[in-house]
């Protein structure tokens, strides 16, 4: 086994490793996105099914990239180059890469948006003062969604801060930056979630989103919600575009694999469904619709937040504020992990140095991003296969670049690397006993690549089922 070259960097401790993994996997696909679709698909049923391709299909891909980054010790592209020299499964390193670019550009513009809103939470403009508590409705935090979002210029200033914090940390490498901000931001990103779920059922009337998130009801699910369930569990662990074959190959040799899949799984499958407590209950206790959608948490719950601020103004105030200050800093967990994808390639690729690879990817991002952020606006009519931008990058990644991955990562470690190989990186060298090595090779090689194949062939061609 590879034992890693230092000057790659690597991270200091195993509490790193799950805390940077974890914060990579915990972001606004669990506090934004996960709540969406619970409301859309029926609460708990979506829930079980979700829970159900977390384990099958998802933990396994993400051994898989741990089993790659770990054993090449190279960027998304490089570990192909190195595993299978000449062979086309570089190609998906390449789709991870390119995916990386995508996905930074459009998540950068929605925590962008989340930043204005911890911004004017702060400032109490959210809360609404108390004279808005009866005249603000729904339609007014609607509309000022809308007139912000749209705006040429505002969105993309806030988008280019956004991304200037990511950059500030991944320049700053792996232990100095990536490990270590992810130690600071993790634990308060947790102790925020507690205190809103502390605050959250004990609203009046909060009894209702709970039973709205524990009773399945099997009637809402639909083949479009099954599909649904399978795209969020990749988007959720961030697999399938090799941001953990990245972060992989600065485990060291004793990092556990196996036990840290676990442990990300849980952190990250226990967050989503605590902002499921959070937002549930809140919104159930002012009456209103749980299935808002994408607009939940940027004008459904400054609706609720003002409401809560007329009955009790510190609680309005404070509830507000850690709701955004928790978005932003699981964003910022996760954009960070999206940005070293890229900037590992371009500073192995390129022989540059990180600081000038990170500038790279930054002004890039930047750039896709405003693309995005003006087809919610100006470019409203400019269109490609029918989508804008922001609709184009997110379908290409979550519909296809991750599945895509996911299955050619299961299907390259399940069939291609040498079986000795996979088992001593899961092993750590046969220093570890795996009880559970049978169950996880059938899942690689098995039951992970059918069930994606099958989803995502569903996916391109509905017709299918
Ligand atoms: N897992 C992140 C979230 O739930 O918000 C999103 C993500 C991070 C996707 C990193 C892809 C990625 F490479």
């Amino acid at each position: 086994m590879d034992t890693g070259n230092s000057a790659r960097g690597s991270f200091g401790s195993q509490l790193g490793v799950i805390l940077a993994s974890a914060g990579s996997a915990v972001g606004l696909g669990n506090i934004w996105r996960f709540p969406t679709e619970v409301g859309r698909g029926g609460g708990a049923a979506f829930i079980l099914i979700y829970l159900g391709f977390i384990l099958l299909l998802a933990m396994p891909v993400m051994l898989c990239e741990f089993i790659i980054g770990r054993s090449a010790r190279s960027n998304a592209i490089g570990a192909f180059q190195k595993l299978a020299p000449g062979k086309p499964w570089i190609a998906a390193g390449i789709m991870g890469v390119l995916g990386g670019f995508l996905v930074l550009s459009f998540y950068s513009v929605v925590a962008g948006w989340t930043l204005h809103y911890t911004i004017q939470s702060a400032l109490g403009q959210l809360q609404g003062q108390c004279s808005m508590f009866n005249g603000q409705s729904s339609m007014d935090f609607g509309a000022a969604f809308n007139v912000f979002v749209s705006d040429p210029w505002q969105p993309i200033i806030y988008l280019a801060v956004f991304l200037l914090l990511t950059h500030l940390v991944v320049a700053r490498g792996i232990q100095h930056g990536i490990e270590r901000y992810s130690k600071l931001m993790m634990p308060l990103l947790l102790v925020i979630i507690l205190l809103l779920v502390c605050f959250s059922l004990t609203m009046p009337g909060a009894a209702e989103g709970v039973r709205f998130l524990l009773q399945p009801d099997l009637s809402e699910v639909t083949p479009d919600v099954v599909l649904g369930a399978m795209g969020q569990a990749f988007f959720s662990l961030s697999v399938g575009l090799g941001c953990l074959v990245t972060y992989s190959s600065y485990f060291s040799k004793e990092t556990r694999l196996v036990n840290s899949a676990m442990n990300v799984c849980i952190i990250d499958t226990m967050v989503a469904v605590l902002s499921g407590f959070i937002i549930f209950p809140t919104v159930f206790s002012v009456g209103i619709a749980p299935d808002a959608g994408p607009g939940l948490v940027f004008i459904t719950l400054p609706n609720v937040f003002n409401l809560m601020f007329g009955e009790m103004p510190v609680v309005g105030y404070v509830f507000a504020l850690l709701f955004y200050v928790l978005l932003l800093l699981a964003a910022l967990t996760s954009s960070i992990s999206m940005h070293e994808i890229c900037t590992a390639f371009i500073s192995e690729h390129f022989q540059t140095g990180r600081r000038r690879a990170a500038t790279i990817v930054t002004l890039i991002c930047l750039l896709l991003g405003a693309f995005c952020s003006l087809s919610f606006g100006p470019w409203q009519e400019v269109t490609v296969f029918g989508k804008g931008f922001f609709d184009l990058f997110d379908f290409t990644v979550t519909k296809f670049l991750m599945p895509l991955g996911g299955l050619l990562m299961t299907l390259f470690v399940g069939w291609y690397l040498d079986r000795r190989l996979v088992e001593q990186q899961l092993t750590n060298d046969e220093a570890l006993s795996v009880r559970t090595m049978r169950p996880l090779l059938v899942l690689i090689r098995w039951v992970a690549p059918i069930g994606i194949l099958v989803i995502f062939l569903n996916e391109l061609f509905p017709l299918f089922i």
